[in-house]
């Protein structure tokens, strides 16, 4: 699908759809809408009066052969209140406006931003809200007659003194949207398709065609540094372990910039090992490899938009699987660390490969660390499938992710982590156990347990459990993987 920009005037634009939106007030007809409904003989106005336009938040107006204007149709999404407004909103309406005229079969349409909105900004957002909605989960259906697909949309409203602050908007909108359509693809194949071994390969092609550094730790290597919590994971499983190793080094660094340690849990499926999961909804744990995929798709991104910082990515991988080698619950590992770890549950073991990952990542030279994981039920008992559970060991470290989380427009709400809960892991025969004994504060739980093998570094961890997946498609993005937090980690990275 292409995406590009158009500077003729509205009624100019012959396309199949020309797409607007309309803020909810007394009078919704104003600015750029009052201009296309003068385009439009007055149309607008008397569907504002009979209370067909409101400007409701996705509310869709569709009119066919509009007068006035060369497009075949005009199609008018609700934007919710102006003071509202923000470009996370018109990344929504983007998707949104793409998904609903692709399920009628047109091939192409121009969005015409509002007053105001010819921005680099805006450009970005609808760049990344309609490459991200044009994403579809049907890879795997063989009948592709009745397919429906979009060709091009021009981004309308840019003056020519506009055009440079768009196209600067769009490029970067691409990039970002192609890599977590890149993620999403990665999340969404299964567990029979995706091995650690397979990941692990993808990982290196991307790695070599985006001009980034890669190594990939294969069973051996990984014995040989005593990741013995990853591997203790592993040994359940015929399938081997990997670990990626995956790392931006920028031509111009910022002189006393951190160098940033990015963390994916990637457990190709996890049956829960001995701690077995119910067999209802246990297909799903083909997508507890978001936070893996997650932060190569940001990689990926980076390397085409070449921050000034340094950027370390440790994906550990494996399958989580009761095997006749499987480790049983009450057995006792010994962490890349050396802390000693009591796995009380064998399905608690993401922040097992998450404890050699981290460990790692610092021994490369982070220092500043950020896990993204799908890490427990318990987050999506917290916060649904709403927000990103993030918690953050350094404060200030925090907020500027919070900042950029808001910027990138995904939603996200800190988690607690002060000392009152690392008594929930204290271990009674090892240094620590990997469940807590009592109840409650699971997905506290889990962060505290991942806290223990940061030391002093600063690091935020973030529990996508809830997020990483939707089980209902939206109006502006399929059912499926959702590549949540990519964007935000590129925000983050961009802005040292
Ligand atoms: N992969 C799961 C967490 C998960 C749950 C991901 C739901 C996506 C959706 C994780 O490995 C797990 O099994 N966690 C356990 C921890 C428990 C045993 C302390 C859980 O949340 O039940
Ligand atoms: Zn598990
Ligand atoms: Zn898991």
């Amino acid at each position: 699908m292409q995406i590009t920009l158009a500077t003729q005037p509205f009624a100019a634009l012959e396309t199949e759809a020309l797409v607007s939106y309309v803020f909810e007030e007394t009078d919704a007809v104003q600015g750029r809408i009052a201009e296309l409904d003068q385009a439009a003989a007055g149309l607008l106005r008397k569907l504002a009066k009979s209370g067909e336009l409101t400007g409701k938040m996705l509310e869709f107006t569709l009119i066919h052969a509009p007068a006035g204007l060369k497009a075949a149709r005009l199609f008018l999404v609700g934007a919710g209140k102006r003071e509202q407004w923000n470009s996370a909103v018109l990344r929504k309406l983007a998707g949104a406006a793409l998904r609903y005229l692709k399920a009628r079969s047109v091939k192409n349409f121009a969005l015409l931003v509002r007053e105001g909105n010819a921005t680099e900004e805006s450009a970005q957002a609808i760049a990344e809200g309609a490459l991200a909605a044009n994403f579809e989960t049907d890879k795997y259906k063989t009948d592709k007659k009745n397919d429906k697909n979009i060709d091009t949309v021009l981004v309308a409203g840019f003056s020519d003194a506009e055009r440079a602050a768009g196209e600067k908007g769009l490029s970067k909108g691409r990039i970002i949207a192609d890599a977590q359509n890149f993620a999403r693809d990665l999340i969404n194949e299964p567990s029979n398709k995706l091995t650690p071994r397979v990941l692990a390969e993808k990982a290196e092609a991307m790695a070599k065609e985006a001009g980034l550094a890669v190594q990939i730790l294969d069973e051996k290597k990984i014995a040989d540094l005593k990741m013995g919590a990853l591997l203790s994971v592993a040994q359940g499983s015929v399938e081997p372990p990997r670990v990626m190793v995956v790392t931006y080094t920028p031509s111009n660094p910022k002189p006393g910039a951190p160098v940033i340690g990015l963390i994916g849990k990637a457990v190709t499926f996890d049956t829960g090992g001995i701690s077995i999961k119910p067999a209802d909804g246990m297909e799903k744990m083909k997508y507890d490899m978001a936070g893996g995929a997650t932060m190569l798709g940001v990689m990926r991104a980076l390397a085409a938009l070449k921050p000034s910082v340094k950027v370390i990515c440790v994906v550990p991988s494996t399958e989580n699987m009761p095997g006749g080698k499987a480790q049983k619950p009450g057995d006792i590992q010994t962490a890349m660390s050396g802390k000693t770890i009591e796995v009380l549950n064998t399905d608690a073991e993401g922040r097992l490969l998450l404890a050699d990952a981290v460990h790692y990542a610092k021994q490369l030279g982070a220092t500043q660390l950020i896990d993204a994981a799908t890490l427990t039920g318990a987050i999506v008992v917290a916060l649904a499938n709403v927000n990103v559970g993030v918690f953050g060991s350094d404060q200030s470290f925090t907020d500027k992710f919070l900042a950029s989380s808001k910027a990138a427009g995904e939603k996200m709400w800190q988690m607690p982590i002060d000392d009152d809960y690392r008594d929930f892991i204290k271990g009674t025969v090892a240094d620590i156990q990997n469940i807590s004994s009592g109840k409650g504060g699971g997905a506290i739980t889990g962060a505290m347990f991942i806290k223990e093998f940061t030391g002093d570094t600063p690091w935020i961890h973030l529990d996508i459990a809830g997020t990483a997946w939707n089980d209902d498609a939206k109006p502006w993005l399929a059912k499926g993987p959702t590549g949540v937090a990519l964007r935000t980690l590129v925000h983050l990275v961009l802005s040292y």
